[in-house]
């Protein structure tokens, strides 16, 4: 298991490009089940994820190739409608592929989800839509054995905002005979570019980018090609990153739209930023101001960046909180974050932490995608030599990130860790 070694202190400069939506790919891939043919997924970031999501279709006769920043992907010949355990226990969002099965082929065999490092996170919310959508699901030792004979439109209202949810009913929806209303759906870009892709598919979707969309189901779609839009929360853990450890930097293939609740809560930092078209610089604060945050669906703070700003706010002129309301549990970061210096009391699912004047570099453990991000932007800031280890966890989300970081001028190296 690979580990970080890192040696904190020096401010970033420079410019750094942004890799495309993990969470747009996860979704954009399965998508390509509801057609045969061969479709081209441009600027697909090339992640452990990305690779879960590949092998995964490719045990139902899905061929898939790298081309660059592109994905080929060739859906002539599958022919098995299953997600065993041990790809979905590796990965959630394999349970994307239950919408599109269904929809296409009126079956699909996929294991539940188990929980994930911070807590439980329930599917309820995809068997109901399915269900309303005419699916017969029934679940046996551990697995969604799902059948219909074709799926018929009706109205859905999502009781909380779900982006999985969302993008499954959907992909299931555009090939239900008749219309499909979603309600209280999720609006986060990455949904809107799969909306975007199912219609170049031939797909009739109104609303797209509200939280209402309607659907009218055909009988058959086609094939087609996307671009994948840039990953916004890679993107907001560089901005973080920069105004931790000081510098001015310039991130460049982004999209400023995306993340205007953490431009906003960086400038109330004291973060100087401008923002182009595709690009967005920052100058650091000489002080970082406290900000409290609290996430929220999209356009709000997003639950992604809640571990990156904790680490921000530890070296912060004085208090601030950080609340969850979507994971109440996603706070493996801080006792980590505690071992490298930052002083932290959780109350539930809010976070308080008075700002201290320094980190100091520690061994601390990655446990998940976002705490492992966070630790890494603290250890940039911390003085002294930092470990982050199992950074496997960051390889599912960050492509290539101790090069992007040591083109800004950090000293990261990678090393092979001990095995656990
Ligand atoms: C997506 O997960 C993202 N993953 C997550 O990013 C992100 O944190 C999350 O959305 C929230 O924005 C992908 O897109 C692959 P949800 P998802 O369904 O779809 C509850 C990362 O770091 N819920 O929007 O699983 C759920 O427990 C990952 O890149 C139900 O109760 O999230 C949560 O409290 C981590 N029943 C809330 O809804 C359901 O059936 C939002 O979850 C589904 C969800």
């Amino acid at each position: 298991m690979d580990k970080f070694v890192i040696r904190g202190g020096r401010p970033l400069r420079g410019t750094v490009k942004i890799s495309g939506a993990k969470n747009a790919s996860l979704a954009l891939m399965p998508a390509t089940l509801l057609a045969s043919g061969k479709y081209e997924l441009r600027n697909t970031p090339d992640l452990r994820d990305v690779s879960t999501m590949a092998r995964l279709l490719q045990t139902m006769g899905v061929t898939l190739e790298r081309n660059g920043d592109s994905l080929l992907v060739n859906t002539f010949r599958v022919n098995k409608f299953e997600a065993p355990y041990e790809h979905v226990k590796k990965m959630r969002a394999s349970i994307y592929v239950l919408g599109p099965l269904i929809a296409r082929y009126g079956r699909a065999k996929v294991s539940l989800p188990g929980g994930c490092a911070w807590g439980p996170r329930p599917v309820d919310l995809h068997l109901e839509g399915l269900r309303k959508l005419g699916a017969k699901i029934e679940l046996e030792r551990g697995y969604i054995i799902a059948k219909a004979r074709h799926l018929k439109g009706a109205r859905i209202s999502f009781k909380i905002s779900s982006v999985g949810a969302t993008g499954n009913i959907l992909m299931a929806a555009v090939l239900a005979k008749g219309t499909t209303r979603i309600e209280n759906a999720a609006v986060e870009p990455e949904i809107t570019n799969l909306a975007e892709f199912l219609v170049s598919m031939g797909a009739k979707i109104d609303g797209i980018g509200t939280n209402v969309l309607e659907v009218e189901g055909s009988d058959a779609l086609h094939l087609a090609n996307i671009d994948t839009i840039p990953d916004r929360i890679e993107a907001g853990t560089m901005l973080v990153a920069a105004a931790l450890c000081g510098g001015k930097i310039k991130i460049e293939q982004c999209n400023p739209l995306h993340l205007s609740a953490v431009i906003a809560r960086l400038e109330d930092a004291g973060a100087k930023i401008k923002t182009g078209e595709t690009s967005i610089e920052i100058q650091a604060p000489k002080e970082i101001k406290p900000v409290d945050v609290s996430t929220a669906i999209y356009p709000g703070f997003p639950t992604d960046m809640q571990a990156q700003w904790i680490a921000l706010m530890t070296v912060a002129k004085g208090s601030s909180t950080v609340t969850d309301t979507i994971y109440f549990d996603r706070f493996n970061h801080v006792p980590e974050l505690v071992r490298l210096g930052a002083d932290i009391e959780m109350n539930e699912n809010m976070a308080v932490i008075r700002g201290v004047k320094k980190l100091k570099g520690a061994k601390v453990m990655s446990t998940d995608l976002r705490a492992s991000a966070a630790l890494i932007v603290a250890a940039l800031r911390a003085q002294g030599e930092t470990e982050v280890l199992r950074v496997y966890h960051l390889d599912r989300g960050y492509e290539a990130i101790e090069k992007k970081l040591q083109g800004l001028g950090a000293e990261i190296r990678r090393e092979k860790g001990e095995e656990f």
